[in-house]
Order: C-alpha cells, then structure tokens, then sequence
C-alpha cells in the first residue's frame, strides 16, 4: 500500500485513483496523520499539493517519521515545498501565479522516477516556488519557469516535483506515478474488484462476529443496493435492509425495489410504507430547504421505529449501521481545512448514529463511483439497476414546486415515467447524467378536442456532468421533445404544457429547488 498524504489540493484525491488504475492500493489520510497510530507501513509516501504556503504560520506540515521508514517519498508541488522547507527552506513566492501547461525536460535519464517522461506536457497550478536546491538536493528535471521542476535526494529515494501528475493535462503523469509506486516502492500490482470482494466479505464477517446483526436503509439507488448485496454475501439473513416508502419516491418504486432486491438478490428486505406519514408532515410548507428538513428527521424516525421491531436472534439490540459511503464523501470528510482538521458527519445517518448507539460499516467506502458500478455487475445486480441516474433523497417533493399533495406527487410521477420511459427508448439514458420531470405550481390555458382546458405546466430536465458541480442540459433532437410533449399532456390529467429547461448549472442548479 502506498500512503497518500492530503494536504487539501483539489487534486488530491485522483493521486490514488490513477494508482488505482495500475491496481495498486493507495490510501489517503490527512497531512496531519501521525505515522506511529497508521498501524501499517507503507511502501511509499506521496505528499499531495495543497493550497497554503508552508512558511506561513498556520500551514500544514507532515510528520519527520515519515522520513524514518525508509521507503520512497514524492513531494508534489505543496509536497515538494515542503521537502524543501524541512530542508532548509528555499520555498517563496514566484514572480507570477503558474497555472497551465508546460513542458518537462529531464537532465537524468536514468532517473527511474523521470522514465518516459522527457519533453511531456506537465500540468502546473502553484503561486510559490523553490528559490534554491533544498539541502543535499540535486535537480533532475527543469520546465520553461521552473528551473527546479524535479528534485531528488542525493543519497536517498526522497523527490519533489512542482507539477500535477495526477491530472490528465500531464500527458504522462500517470507514468510518472507508477514508476513511483512500482519500480522505486515494489508495491504490488494485485488490487482488482474480485479480490476486493473476497477481501471485503471476509473483513466484515471478523468485524460482525458470528451473531451480531445489521440494519441498514436502502433507497433503490446503486450505493446501498450494492452495499446490501455484499452486506448479504457476507452474513446473509443477518442483515437486515429497510426501505422507507416516503411517498415521494419515483412510480412504483417501492414495489420494483422490493422484486429485485428480494426475489433477484436476495436481500432481507422489509418495505415500510410510510408515505400517510410523510405527506402528513409536508402538508402547507413550500419552502425547498423545511420540505428537506422535515423529510430527513421523518426518515430517522421512521427508521429507528422500524429498527426497534427488529429482534435479533443472540437476543442482544442491533450493533452495526450499514451506510454506502463512497470514497469522494470519505475525501470530504477527512480533508484537511485550516489548521485543525474537521471531520464531517455524513449528514443523512448522523442522527441514526447518536439515537441508537450503532457503529458504521462501510464497504464501499475505497471506491469510486465507476469502481461501485463494476463491482455491482460482479455481483450481479441488474443492469439497469447499476447504471441508474442518481435521484435526490427529498425525492419528488422538491420536483413538485410548492406544496406537495398526494395528487400532485402523482401528477409529477407519471410525467417523470413516461419522460424516462421514452429517454431509455431513445438509447439515450446512459448519455444523460440526470433527467426527471418538475411539476410547476402555475396553470396555463389550453386546448384539448373542442374543451379549454386550464391546466399545470412540467418542466423536463435533463443534464450531462461529470461531478454535478457544473453542468450542461443535454441537447435533445426537436422531434424527441415533441413525442415526450404529447405524450405527457395526452396522458397525464392535470397538465396542460410542457416546457425543456435550457439553463445551465451554473447559474441554475439541477433541481429546481
Ligand atoms: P443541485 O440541485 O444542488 O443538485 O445542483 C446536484 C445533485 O445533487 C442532488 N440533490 C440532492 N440529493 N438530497 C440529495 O440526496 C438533496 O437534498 C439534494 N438536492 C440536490 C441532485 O439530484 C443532483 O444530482
């Protein structure tokens, strides 16, 4: 394993993902990480960029263990800095901010860590720089403003490289990391998805025992199904998953849920249909962030009365809470910001935590989104299941503007279907990040047989993005628009026009509130 230390960089993360991509296991921890509680020892230790200057009073700086373990370290960029601070400080401020590519010339060729690397497009993004070679230093590699883009310790694998190579605007940046992480650290190339599963099963059963159980909440969606499909594997009617019918989930889903998580995988599923309860709770309010509110507290409490029914056989209560946290909330989480470092609540289960005393099991929490996806093919979770748009936990009350009523939930239900329906049709669903139907709360004049009809508006939305930070609304052929346009007022009582949300995020964001 190699150690990925964070000091902050936006960046930071995709250190271990490219690692990954060699399948070797590369494991991120906080800067302030101290290497007496790690447990383990790396192979390698790579210092991530970061945001601060490292002579400024409060900036981030690593443990000098690091340099007792006697493996290789790469400093990039912030990393680099701060090598060369430890190392008698020649870090400061550069004439100009260097954002932007730039070229690599390496003067060792036989530097292992450089080994295809001459003359590539190297990504910069840093405001300080090194004034001078850190002691007992000597430079490997130069760019157009850096003279001292690649540095490497005279008699020991310690280097620092002022540019990005995680990032795919370094043409061979990924090279850069395996020479790193394979040929200087020996670490192994042995990480694949089968093995995480055995590994992953294994490591839950010791950490479960023989007779302790879980509970955990399932919401349709990719994460927790392929969660509660390994949670299954590995201790299979033990645990126990609940979806929580908040009547405001997509049409039929309940029911569909239920079909392929019990009779396709399964999983010890129980609906709960709570819906009365919920639109009971929601009645009058109109405010995007209180309908939010009032639907997560409902959840928990929904969800410890369902969890008290529950009676495990050792006669004990429930131990664990299964939770399908990924890698990048795990990054959210952890990463370091300003001189203490905070740990965020994952904010849907901190409630659940505290009530119940229950501790947290996350299987997922290594992978990235693609990697969950793979990983629920192997284990053999539907396709259209693996490769769903992700769908918000309010649900439909923030789809329909306004007040949510049984009726109007319905109304937005049977567009969002018959929009999806024609969008998978199409062949067009895997091209779409997200698409789903809002319900306005204005009426509009129309004209149905020789009837006027005066009837409500849905705004369709669809969007392509790769993290949902920024994003464009896809755009639709004119004769698929008119097919969802008439299908919709045709069939769906209660709508008298559709409209295609054309604005993109930002400004807007991708739901409507
Ligand atoms: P926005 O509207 O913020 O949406 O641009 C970005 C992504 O987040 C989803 N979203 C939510 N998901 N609870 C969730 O679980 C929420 O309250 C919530 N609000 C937005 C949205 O569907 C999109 O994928």
């Amino acid at each position: 394993t190699i150690l990925v230390l964070d000091f902050g960089s936006q960046y930071s993360h995709l250190i271990t993902r490219r690692l990954r991509e060699f399948n070797i296991y590369a494991e991120m921890l906080p800067c302030t990480q101290k290497i007496s509680e790690l447990g383990w020892t790396p192979k390698g230790v790579i210092l991530s960029g970061g945001p601060y200057s490292v002579y400024a009073e409060d900036a981030p700086h690593v443990d000098h263990a690091i340099f007792d373990l006697n493996v290789p370290i790469l400093g990039i960029c912030y990393g680099m800095q701060e090598l060369a601070w430890i190392n008698g400080k020649q870090v400061g401020r550069g004439d100009k901010r260097e954002y932007g590519p730039s070229t690599l010339n390496v003067l060792d060729d036989a530097n292992p860590l450089f080994k295809g690397m001459n003359n590539s497009t190297v990504w910069m993004s840093h405001g300080d720089k090194l004034h001078g070679l850190p002691t007992g230093y000597k430079t490997i590699a130069t760019s157009d403003n850096s003279p001292f883009c690649g540095v490497v310790h005279e008699t020991k694998p310690i280097y620092g490289i002022q540019f990005h190579p995680e990032v795919t605007h370094s043409t061979q940046g990924k090279t850069l990391l395996k020479n790193f992480a394979v040929d200087l650290c020996h670490a192994k190339q042995n990480w694949t998805m089968e093995n995480f599963i055995d590994t992953e099963i294994n490591r839950i059963r010791k950490l479960v025992g023989p007779t302790a159980e879980v509970i955990g909440a399932v919401s349709g969606g990719v994460d927790s199904t392929v969660a509660s499909k390994l949670m299954t594997e590995a201790i299979g009617e033990r645990f126990h998953a609940i979806l929580v019918d908040n009547g405001v989930l997509r049409l039929n889903e309940a029911a569909n849920v239920k079909k392929t998580l019990v009779e396709g995988l399964g999983i010890n599923l129980n609906v709960v249909d709570a819906s009365e309860e919920f639109l009971t709770k929601l009645k009058g309010v109109t405010d995007p962030e209180k309908k939010r509110k009032i639907i997560g507290n409902t959840f928990i409490h929904v969800f410890e009365r369902e969890a008290e029914k529950i009676k495990p056989k050792d006669g004990k209560d429930i131990e664990f809470l299964l939770q399908g946290t990924l890698y990048p909330d795990v990054i959210e989480s952890i990463s370091f910001k300003g001189p203490s470092q905070t740990i965020k609540t994952h904010h849907n289960v901190g409630g659940l935590l505290e009530n119940m005393k229950l501790k947290l099991i996350e299987p997922l929490r290594e992978l990235f989104k693609d990697e969950v996806r793979h990983l629920g093919e192997l284990l053999g979770i539907p396709h259209d299941l693996v490769w769903r748009h992700p769908f918000p936990g309010p649900g439909i009350a923030i789809r329909v503007l306004g007040e949510v009523t049984k009726e109007q939930v319905e109304i937005a239900r049977k567009a969002d279907n018959i929009y999806i329906e024609e969008i998978k049709q199409a062949g067009l669903y895997n091209q779409i990040s997200q698409a789903f139907a809002c319900l306005l709360p204005v009426k509009s004049v129309g004209v149905m047989g020789d009837q006027r009809t005066y009837d409500q508006v849905i705004a369709l939305r669809a969007i392509e993005t790769t993290d949902f930070m920024t994003a464009d609304w896809f755009p639709f052929e004119h004769s698929f628009l008119k097919k969802v346009a008439a299908r919709i007022v045709n069939e769906v009582d209660g709508v008298a026009r559709v409209t295609y949300d054309i604005t993109s995020k930002p400004p807007a964001t991708v739901e409507w509130e």
